[in-house]
């Protein structure tokens, strides 16, 4: 009995490190850090229309229209794989906008010919994505 209290304990310690901004808690990288990309010209691309995204994906930060061919992009700085399967790092974020079904073939995605620094751009705006429920 008294060991499961002890675990209970160790697990309440561990949730609490973090808050506490101990030391000894491995500070966390900061993946997420898009080099080079501007998340306002990011969300400004996605919301101006040109290039479909907001036809396919519900955007959190538009609000029309709220497509729902594709997943909605809530919460995509917290996921952990782009497209089911690809590891959702700034580098692999930027090449898939480009060009998803290089990177995964059987995707729905298309080409929508993103330059690089416009990817870079909205990879960095969908790094603001934190809450997955889009508030
Ligand atoms: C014709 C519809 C379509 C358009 C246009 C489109 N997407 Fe997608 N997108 C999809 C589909 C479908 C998927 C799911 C891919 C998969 O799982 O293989 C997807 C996947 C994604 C993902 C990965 C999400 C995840 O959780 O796996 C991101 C990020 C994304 N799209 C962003 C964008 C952005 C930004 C634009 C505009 C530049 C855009 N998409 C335009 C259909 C579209």
């Amino acid at each position: 009995m008294s060991h499961v209290l002890n675990l209970a304990r160790m697990a309440i310690a561990l949730m609490l490190l973090p808050m506490a901004g101990c030391d000894l808690a491995p500070k966390p990288l900061n993946t997420k850090h898009v080099d080079e990309g501007d998340p306002t010209r990011g969300l400004a691309l996605v919301a101006g229309g040109s290039y479909g995204c907001a036809a396919c994906h519900a955007i959190p930060d538009v609000r029309f229209p709220k497509g729902n061919v594709g997943p909605p992009l809530a919460g995509m700085a917290g996921r952990s794989l782009i497209a089911g399967h690809l590891p959702n790092k700034p580098g692999v974020l930027v090449a898939f906008l480009q060009d998803p079904p290089a990177l995964a073939p059987q995707t729905g995605m298309p080409n929508v010919g993103l330059t690089t620094e416009q990817a870079r751009d909205i990879a960095a705006y969908l790094y603001t994505l934190e809450a997955p429920d889009g508030s």
